[in-house]
């Protein structure tokens, strides 16, 4: 039997290439080249599958010839680089990683919360400029965790996961949003209060963490308005996508010290990130890392792995979305 032709975007870990390599007749980028829109496109008349990842950009208008690809395996668990609705009319399975990143992501969001609570870049910073001057009883001030409020906008596993490790782990309360209600039995071991709305998050809280997905309707969930809502000691957490934030508005809250600061994983335009946020020194700044760890970005290559040969086995696979 011929093997299927699959398409991996991105360079993946080298174990889960040589597995997929072992199994299909798999074109690799070992350089890590970044593809484009149309290369995506042609692509998709090329091979039966094609495997993106949350740098690719697959738009509507990209599904609109025949496709020969039957499955987009993504690596990853956020698929709104896809245009889902396009690639289901086009006949084109999507399916993604969920699960595997839930830890990796929620301790990269209390990393960023300790940076900014306990002003760690700003230390580093001085110390590596050669300033500091030595210890003195009211340098570089920060803040406890313990006793402040986290919250957190959709409740999902990462969410969960970062409340769990916010409360136990540095004694904090924990307030949240989720579009649909909670059952109970999942935040059995937590004490977390719901919040009817977005605002009523904000307007608690002392670090507003992100954790729903990007696109559609969240996009500019944070938008100008809800910045105003945050408090000059209130800080905004960001792991989940960079478009649910209005960068521009809270480009102009930062400036004009409207809020407490930025911990910001995710960006509207990656890898753009504009000059003035990376000036501004109560704004931490990582390059979409939430999920950056060997055993997680294997976790997730693997889980796509057999996506893959569920959908080619004739199987349902097993994350669907
Ligand atoms: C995802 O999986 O959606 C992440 O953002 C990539 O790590």
């Amino acid at each position: 039997m011929t093997r299927k032709r699959i398409l991996l975007t991105r360079r993946w870990p080298e174990a889960v290439e040589t597995r997929l390599a072992s199994s299909y007749d798999a074109t690799l980028n070992p350089e890590d080249r970044p593809m484009n829109v149309e290369e995506i496109g042609r692509a998709l008349r090329d091979y039966d599958a094609v495997c993106p990842t949350v740098s690719d950009k697959l738009p509507a208008e990209i599904f609109s010839a025949p496709p020969q690809t039957k499955i987009l395996a993504n690596f990853g668990v956020g698929v709104n680089h896809i245009d889902l609705p396009a690639a289901a009319a086009a006949g084109i399975t999507v399916t993604n990683t969920p699960g595997v990143l839930t830890d990796c992501t929620a301790d990269l969001a209390i990393a960023l919360m300790l940076m900014l609570a306990r002003r760690l870049k700003e230390g580093e910073r001085e110390l590596r400029a050669g300033t500091w001057a030595g210890w003195r009883p009211t340098h570089l001030m920060g803040m406890c965790l313990r006793g402040k409020t986290l919250g957190i906008i959709g409740m999902g596993r990462i969410g969960q996961a970062t409340a769990r490790r916010a409360q136990m782990a540095f004694g904090m309360d924990i307030v949240y949003y989720n579009r649909t209600p909670m059952p109970d039995a999942r935040l059995a071991d937590l004490k977390a209060h719901a919040l009817p709305t977005v605002d009523a998050v904000i307007e608690q809280a002392d670090f507003v963490s992100l954790h729903c997905p990007g696109g559609g309707e969240n996009r500019h969930l944070i938008d100008a308005r809800r910045i105003g809502l945050f408090g000059p000691k209130t800080f905004l957490i960001n792991t989940a996508r960079g478009d649910v934030v209005d960068e521009t508005a809270l480009r102009a809250a930062l400036r004009q010290g409207a809020l407490g600061g930025a911990g910001l994983d995710v960006f509207e335009r990656e890898p753009h990130v504009p000059d003035d946020l990376i000036a501004f020194p109560n704004v931490v700044l990582l390059p979409h890392l939430g999920s950056a760890t060997r055993e997680t970005r294997e976790a997730m290559g693997m889980m796509a792995a057999d996506n893959l040969d569920a959908f080619f086995a004739g199987t349902a696979p097993p994350n669907r979305i």
